[in-house]
């Protein structure tokens, strides 16, 4: 009865406390996750602590003081579940446990607590499609017709002709189905046939999993990231893809991915995490390709996923400004005021150095990609190793390497999960046994030891981006007002925060020295231009009519402001 009081009480306060129609109602602190660099360890590849070649838990608290000093908010763990390896983690044979190859559940709880001491939030990597055909939950579904488990998986009868119930392709090549011989019906999996999917539509199935999530909540995580969102449910029509009558395609994506339902279980995933005290996240991978897709994405009244990732920003194929402004544009005009979440690299994608680089102007270019990254709003995601401009493992090393227990299969993506370049010991300071993918062999001149003792190296130009990051109000929440707009080559672009103090970014995509024009100032153009960051390093350009070196980044401050609107060049 007093709490009910008490709760009238409050309840009136904050009434008699909100502002008076037409007053501006004073912004709310953005949540940490609405601006945070969030940085994606591959474990089997950071740091191993125990001389067996493959990276573990130990060796990331091993390295969190390297994170703390980078600056990241928080780090996103791909799985390190047991798991049979099937496709490396992202087959789960138990979602409440730690794989003996990457520790126990006394490293994850060390490895979280380490981590909160140093201001640093660990994501889980929540795989919530598919299982491994190794879960106990699938051992029994798959035991007989009759099993309580039957339904936690996706079973059909064969077609009449005994082959598989639909010609669906699976996103891994080959069909979507696997006969299971004993109860004579397929199953369904849109990855690996090792990794059935699970049944949505079984509310014993969507109980399972939200236990598994406040499982790692109540051990310390600060949210998740959720692995392939869309597929969780099928149409249950069962369209022949491509029509057997027509033979025409029609892309299993109306099928097999965002379906209806798909929003009710992300909203119930939602309520989870925002039960959290100190503010949990969900971080998503999905598979747009429309911008009103992504929009979709966070949800009608936003009470999806948090932080769907921008795969359209990640997807550009060349450096070229008016791409990039486009997808920018449209990030910060079309996702209803969501925070965007802006990466380039993951464990699934050629690394961003080896796709936009050029050979010649590699070290600058990766310099402009994480400016642009950095200096925008919302969420930034960098994939380890960025920060040193690692590069993809030559395929030619990865053909002569041969395959061994701890790298049973060869993988397409194992390019870009060669272990973190530390030092220039033997095998990069990453272990002292024998490293289950190669070293690159850049290794040696490029590494954590010697970039951090040269103050113009890569990995310092991200540590002041993050710092500006964090210590710059404008860059941090503040508006995004695009500039010289019809610019070919060069993309500008302004932070402002509400007083009209700002940051001014001019990034030269092009190989030729380029000029901008920024106009727009409310009042007298300002000079001169204090230069925050610039590369290559330059005297105090003029900030009206920047002329730019090659692929040259400058971010300098500005006051007075900019009037916020398109400047049409
Ligand atoms: C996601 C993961 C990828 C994995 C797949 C299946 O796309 O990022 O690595 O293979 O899901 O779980
Ligand atoms: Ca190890």
């Amino acid at each position: 009865m007093e709490k009910t009081v008490l709760r009238f009480a409050l309840a009136l306060a904050g009434a008699l406390l909100l502002p008076a129609a037409g007053m501006a109602k004073p912004a709310a602190p953005a949540p940490w996750w609405a601006h945070a660099v969030i940085y994606e360890i591959y474990p089997r590849s950071f740091q191993d602590s125990n001389g067996d070649g493959v990276g573990d838990l130990n060796g990331v608290t091993a390295r969190l003081d390297y994170l703390k000093s980078l600056g990241v908010d928080a780090i996103w763990l791909t799985p390190f579940y047991p798991s049979p390896n099937a496709d490396f983690g992202y087959d789960v044979a138990d979602y409440t446990n730690v794989a003996p190859e990457y520790g126990t559940l006394a490293d994850w709880d060390r490895l979280v607590t380490a981590a909160r001491q140093r201001g640093i939030r660990v994501l889980v990597d929540f795989v919530l499609n598919h299982s491994s055909s190794e879960h106990p939950w699938f051992k029994a579904a798959r035991s007989s017709r009759t099993d309580p488990k039957r339904d936690w998986y996706v079973w059909r009868d064969p077609a009449p002709d005994g082959g598989p119930p639909t010609n669906w392709q699976s996103i891994f090549g080959g069909s979507a189905w696997t006969l299971d011989p004993t109860s004579g019906q397929y199953y369904y999996h849109v990855f690996l046939p090792q990794q059935p999917d699970l049944n949505w539509r079984n509310p014993h199935v969507v109980r399972a999993m939200h236990d598994v999530m406040r499982f790692w909540l109540r051990r310390g995580a600060s949210g998740f990231r959720l692995d392939a969102t869309p597929y969780l449910f099928e149409d249950p029509a069962w369209p022949q893809d491509p029509d057997p009558a027509t033979g025409a395609p029609v892309g299993l994506k109306p099928y097999n991915s965002g379906l209806p339902d798909n929003h009710r279980i992300m909203r119930g995933l939602r309520t989870i995490v925002d039960q959290c005290p100190d503010g949990c996240t969900l971080l998503g991978e999905n598979a747009i390709s429309t911008i009103q897709d992504l929009a979709k994405v966070y949800g009608a009244r936003h009470d999806e996923i948090n932080l769907p990732m921008n795969f359209l920003y990640s997807g550009v194929k060349t450096l070229d400004a008016q791409t990039f402004k486009a997808r920018i544009d449209d990030a910060h005009t079309r996702l209803n005021g969501a925070p965007p979440v802006l990466f380039f690299s993951n464990h699934d994608t050629s690394r961003q150095a080896t796709r936009l680089g050029d050979g010649v102007h590699t070290d600058p270019i990766a310099r402009l990609l994480a400016a642009m990254t950095l200096t925008l709003r919302g969420t930034a995601l960098v994939y380890y190793g960025e920060e040193l401009g690692m590069t993809d493992l030559p395929k030619d090393l990865l053909a002569a390497t041969p395959l061994s227990p701890t790298r049973k299969v060869a993988d397409n993506r194992d390019p870009e999960r060669s272990p973190m370049q530390w030092t220039a010991a033997p095998n990069a300071g990453f272990t002292s046994g024998a490293p289950w993918l190669p070293v690159h062999p850049a290794a040696a001149g490029s590494n954590v030891a010697l970039q951090q003792a040269d103050p113009g190296s890569l990995w310092h130009w991200y540590r002041s981006l993050i710092a500006l990051r964090h210590d710059n109000a404008a860059v941090r929440d503040g508006a995004y007002v695009p500039l010289d707009s019809g610019n070919p080559t060069v993309l500008a672009y302004a932070r402002q925060d509400a007083s009209g103090h700002g940051v001014l970014v001019v990034l030269n995509m092009s190989d030729a020295p380029q000029a901008a024009r920024i106009s727009g100032w409310v009042g007298a153009a300002p000079v001169p231009a204090h230069v925050m960051l610039a590369s290559p390093l330059q005297p105090a350009p003029n900030i009206a009519d920047p002329v730019l070196a090659p692929f040259a980044v400058q971010i300098t401050a500005f006051n007075p402001r900019l009037d916020g609107s398109l400047n049409p060049r």
